[in-house]
This record gives C-alpha cells, sequence and structure tokens, in this order.
C-alpha cells in the first residue's frame, strides 16, 4: 500500500491547497478544472490501483509479502518503455546506384555540391561483396555497403546553378530598402541597450554566449509572431502538431544530418539518458520520424503540417559578425512540412513552390524587405534536390541575413525513414517525397522588423497584422524602457 498511499497524500495535498487558495483568493476556472481532474484521479486510485500498471513482469512473479510487491508493481517500467529504438532498413534505390553506366554522373553530382559520398568506393564494395563467400564477412561487407551508399547525397535539380553561395540566383526583391536619415542602430542596441527587454550579452552567469533572454513586451511579441503564423497557416490548411524535441539520432541522421560526425550541430544526452536522445534543431525531423515506417493512402496526399518549436544547435562556428540575435544556440520556430505522392513528378516542385509563395506572403505582410534566392548546389544539404533561401536586410549588420529557407528533398527521407503510400496507377508501394520550409524563425524575425522599422527618437512601429496579437500595441518607444530589476546586492562578475 505504500506507494499507492503516497501517491493519494500528494494528490490530497494539492487538492487542500487549491482549497486554501479558493479560501483566499478568486478561483479560476482552471483551477475547478484541475480540482475536477484531480478527484477524478484519486477515484480511479481508489477503485482499480492495479490496472493502472503493467502486470506482466518477472519480478511479480517472485513470491513476495504484499506490501513490497506492490511497491514493485509500482515501481516497474511498462514493457513499452524497454523497447529498444531501431531503424528500419533504408530501401536505397540500388538498381540506380549499382548501375555502372551512371557512376560518373552521380560522381559529377556529388563535386558540383562539394558533398561527400563516394560512388565508386560503393561500387567496388558491391562488387566485393558479390564474390564473397563467407557468410560472417559477407554481413560486414553488406553493412558497410549500406552506410557508403548513404552517404551518397540526393541528386540536384536540373536548374540549380553549380557553384558556390556567390552563384545564388536572386529570383525577387521584395519591399523596398528604406532611407534613414541617422546611423542605423543594431536589434541589441533598439531592444536591449534601449528597451531592456533583449539581454544577448553578458550571460556568463546562466547560460553563456549565443543565448538570450526575451522581456516582457519582447516576450510579447515572440508570441505575437507565433501566433500570427499559426492562424495564416491554418487558413492554408496547414495542420497543428506539437511535436517532441527529443529524438533517437537514428531519425536525425536518416532526414540527413549527422549526429556523430566531429562538427556535428545536434546536441545529444548522455547514452543513459534516453538511448543517447538529441535535442532536435528543428521541427521537420520529428514530423518525419513520426511517419516512420508507415504507409499512407493516397487521399492524404499531399499532407500539409507545422509544428512550433524549441529548436537546439550547438552552432560551433566563432565570427564576430554573427554576434548578438543572430546565431544562437535555442530558439523558437514554426516549420512547415510536407509530404507528396510522385505520380505525375511534379508534386513535390508544386508543394516547393506553394511553400516559398506563402513564405513571400508571410513576410511581405509583416512589411519587411526581403529577397528570394535559388541556392546553388554546393549549399545544397545531403537531402535537398532543391532549396530556396529568404534573406531580409538587416541594417545593424549592414548584410542580407537568411529568416527562412525551403527545400524539396525528393524521396532521400523516405527511403531511410520507409514512409510509402499506395500509388493509385500501379497499386505498388512507392516513397513519398517531402518539402519542408521555416515559416518562422523568431530571432531573426524580431531582427528583421526591429531594424527595419526603426524610426528617429528610437519608435518602433509595429507591423499592422501583428497589432491584435499585441492588445493593440501599435510600436515600442523609449517610455516603454523597462527598468532593471532592483538587486540590492550582486556577487556577479559583469555587474
Ligand atoms: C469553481 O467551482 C466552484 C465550486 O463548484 C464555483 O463556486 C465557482 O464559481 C467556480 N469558479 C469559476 C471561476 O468557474
Ligand atoms: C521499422 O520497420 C522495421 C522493419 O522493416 C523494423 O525492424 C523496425 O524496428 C521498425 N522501426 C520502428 C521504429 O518502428
Ligand atoms: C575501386 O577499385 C579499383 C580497382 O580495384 C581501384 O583502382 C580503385 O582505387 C577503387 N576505388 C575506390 C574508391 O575504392
Ligand atoms: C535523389 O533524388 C532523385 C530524384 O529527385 C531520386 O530518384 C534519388 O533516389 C534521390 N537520391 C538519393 C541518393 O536519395
Ligand atoms: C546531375 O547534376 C547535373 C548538374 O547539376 C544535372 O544537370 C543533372 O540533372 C543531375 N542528374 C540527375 C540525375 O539529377
Ligand atoms: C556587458 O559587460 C561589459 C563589460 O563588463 C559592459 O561594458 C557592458 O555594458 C555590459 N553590457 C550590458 C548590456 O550589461
Ligand atoms: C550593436 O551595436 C552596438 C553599438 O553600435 C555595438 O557596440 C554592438 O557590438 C553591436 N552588437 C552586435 C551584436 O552586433
Ligand atoms: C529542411 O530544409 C533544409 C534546408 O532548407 C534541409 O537542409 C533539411 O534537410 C530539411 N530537413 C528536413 C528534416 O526535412
Amino acid at each position: 500500500m505504500l506507494c499507492h498511499c503516497r501517491l493519494l497524500t500528494s494528490a490530497l495535498r494539492s487538492v487542500s491547497c487549491l482549497a486554501y487558495q479558493s479560501q483566499h483568493r478568486k478561483m479560476y476556472s482552471s483551477q475547478n478544472l484541475t480540482y475536477s481532474v484531480w478527484s477524478k484521479k484519486i477515484k480511479s486510485l481508489k477503485e482499480t490501483p492495479r490496472k493502472r500498471f503493467n502486470t506482466d513482469s518477472t519480478l511479480m512473479m517472485a513470491p513476495q509479502a504484499s506490501s513490497t510487491s506492490q511497491r514493485q508493481e509500482l515501481s516497474t517500467e511498462p514493457e513499452e518503455w524497454r523497447q529498444p529504438f531501431h531503424l528500419p532498413e533504408p530501401e536505397l534505390d540500388w538498381d540506380f546506384l549499382l548501375n555502372p553506366e551512371n557512376a560518373d554522373m552521380i560522381y559529377k553530382n556529388i563535386s558540383n555540391r562539394k558533398g561527400i559520398g563516394d560512388i565508386y568506393k560503393v561500387l567496388n564494395l558491391s562488387k566485393e561483396l558479390k564474390k564473397e563467400q563467407d557468410e560472417s564477412k559477407k554481413e560486414s561487407l553488406r553493412q558497410l555497403l549500406v552506410s557508403e551508399a548513404l552517404d551518397i547525397p540526393n541528386f540536384s535539380h536540373p536548374d540549380t546553378v553549380i557553384g558556390d553561395e556567390s552563384q545564388a540566383k536572386v529570383v525577387e526583391i521584395v519591399g523596398k530598402m528604406k532611407e534613414l536619415k541617422f546611423p542605423p542602430r543594431n536589434v541589441s542596441d533598439l531592444a536591449g541597450r534601449g528597451l531592456r527587454m533583449l539581454r544577448d550579452e553578458n550571460l556568463t552567469f546562466s547560460t553563456g554566449a549565443k543565448t538570450y533572454y526575451l522581456e516582457d513586451k519582447l516576450a510579447k511579441l515572440e508570441r505575437a509572431l507565433v501566433a500570427y503564423t499559426i492562424d495564416r497557416l491554418l487558413e492554408k490548411g496547414f495542420e497543428l502538431v506539437s511535436v517532441p524535441d527529443l529524438l533517437f539520432p537514428g531519425v536525425i541522421d536518416s532526414c540527413g544530418f549527422k549526429t556523430n560526425s566531429g562538427r556535428s550541430q545536434v546536441y545529444q544526452l548522455h547514452e543513459k539518458c534516453l538511448q543517447g536522445a538529441c535535442l532536435a534543431g528543428t521541427a521537420e525531423m520529428s514530423l518525419a520520424g513520426y511517419f516512420m515506417n508507415e504507409t499512407l493512402a493516397m487521399n492524404e496526399l499531399p499532407k500539409r503540417m507545422m509544428a512550433v518549436s524549441r529548436c537546439y544547435r550547438a552552432e560551433a562556428a566563432e565570427r564576430a559578425i554573427e554576434k548578438g540575435l543572430y546565431r544562437v544556440h535555442h530558439f523558437t520556430k514554426v516549420e512547415m512540412f510536407g509530404l507528396t505522392a510522385h505520380e505525375d513528378g511534379k508534386e513535390n516542385e508544386q508543394l516547393l513552390q506553394e511553400i516559398l509563395s506563402i513564405e513571400k506572403e508571410l513576410f511581405s505582410d509583416l512589411g519587411l524587405y526581403f529577397r528570394i534566392l535559388d541556392m546553388p548546389t554546393q549549399e545544397l544539404g545531403a537531402p535537398a534536390h532543391r532549396k530556396y533561401d529568404i534573406e531580409t536586410w538587416m541594417y545593424g549588420k549592414k548584410m542580407w541575413g537568411e529568416i527562412s529557407s525551403c527545400s524539396s528533398c525528393t524521396d532521400y527521407q523516405a527511403r531511410r525513414l520507409n514512409i510509402k503510400y499506395m500509388s493509385p496507377s500501379t497499386g505498388q508501394l512507392k516513397h513519398v517525397h517531402t518539402v519542408n520550409g521555416t515559416a518562422c524563425a523568431v530571432p531573426r524575425m524580431i531582427t528583421s522588423i526591429l531594424e527595419q522599422n526603426q524610426e528617429k527618437g528610437r519608435k518602433l512601429p509595429l507591423p499592422q497584422v501583428l497589432w491584435p496579437y499585441m492588445d493593440g500595441e501599435k510600436e515600442f518607444n523609449a517610455d516603454m524602457k523597462k527598468s532593471w530589476f532592483t538587486f540590492i546586492k550582486s556577487l556577479r562578475q559583469d555587474a
């Protein structure tokens, strides 16, 4: 009875705490809800204390005094928690990859992208595998072949320009550069020293470099941007999903991000925690992982989803130009993710163009001045077939800074995660195609909005589309300057 009782008393304590609150201040309906949930919990504990826990365990089989056995029953992990994670076997296009006639073209595509992956090594390994007689050597050769083949990147779109960043094609420039009659300030100056609502320096006391606090109205602006973006995407038929931020490394690798390379961008928990799960750098990994090993019906496609998540990135590069709110270890982002069929061969290109036009609409309605770039081969990550970036003019850094990008990954991720659909034309299972795009990466949106809208006398008008989400607040101005917290004593070094 021990554990059972402890749960019950803690439940009762919460309830009496609520009762205390109701006597001493106004009761809120959410507290009423909490109360009713708790009373239900207590009831179910009283009636069916056993059914809620897993009884199928060897520990339970051993004869025990009843109080001990019940304690063990409650402390035994559910069976499900002990299941190890397994990735599906990747279903690569082996006929294509192992056809020697394709080798030179594949080689050329990889070298144009400056990608890793060696098609000739793949071919050699496959020859060796054919010759090998010993079964155990065969298996290790096969594994080596698969891991080498997984390094081969996707192909670039035929219209993608060959070259590095400088070859990016400007597709369109939206909005106008404002003629400021004063030296423009950066976001750290405007929102930090100016409004005292941003702390992006001297943070050694809690989180160190490349981290930040948003306070007061700036924290509210973050919420407003997210809410505005969600509302617009809901109108466009995107389904909102709230995703986990912790993912097994296999899922992240299958999306085309290396978790185990020396310069990995991915934070990983200790192997004893959650099988060494990683902190997701972006929500579409969780969305892609959701569909692992699943087959969709044709009428589900194209599938449009969005997720708001906290994104975590190791960001090892040290460049002074990326200081401040620019390259940060954590941020909130709304991401779009889509799955398409591959029947007429145009579906994923269409969804990519749709996502790009949504990004354009979201940012131009916010009044931003930006440009759309068709990215060249060397800028494509391993999974990408084609990629567009959107950059705003950042007055503080006097440069174009990326605020969003979208890519089509064709079947690259679906082949690794085993995501399929039933093709109505052939009745066969085919791999879906995936597309993703950034709808709102908060720190860079805040930077763009504040730096582009700054006026003389520290006035910062807010975009009209955000007013309803800011409780009618139309601008930030010098009068809103927050006072610092009053600490009566500080031992901090930066004080
Ligand atoms: C909460 O529940 C109590 C008791 O049922 C009721 O008197 C009170 O009006 C409720 N408060 C709110 C805000 O709904
Ligand atoms: C996916 O399917 C494969 C079989 O193809 C299986 O071995 C694997 O455990 C599955 N993984 C997950 C996470 O469901
Ligand atoms: C593949 O095998 C050929 C002939 O055995 C050899 O010359 C070549 O160096 C090998 N290439 C790679 C990348 O292993
Ligand atoms: C990359 O894309 C092409 C077509 O877009 C697809 O057929 C191929 O399987 C993909 N390559 C890899 C290595 O995933
Ligand atoms: C390989 O790359 C070239 C140049 O980027 C491109 O024109 C060609 O279509 C690519 N091949 C495939 C199969 O995608
Ligand atoms: C950060 O610390 C430096 C050096 O102590 C100081 O000059 C600067 O004013 C501090 N910045 C803020 C925003 O407190
Ligand atoms: C912002 O501008 C101020 C003053 O012009 C400068 O001292 C500071 O280093 C800049 N901050 C960033 C992050 O660029
Ligand atoms: C999403 O897009 C980026 C670039 O726009 C690409 O590098 C990445 O692989 C994509 N990620 C996922 C998980 O789809």
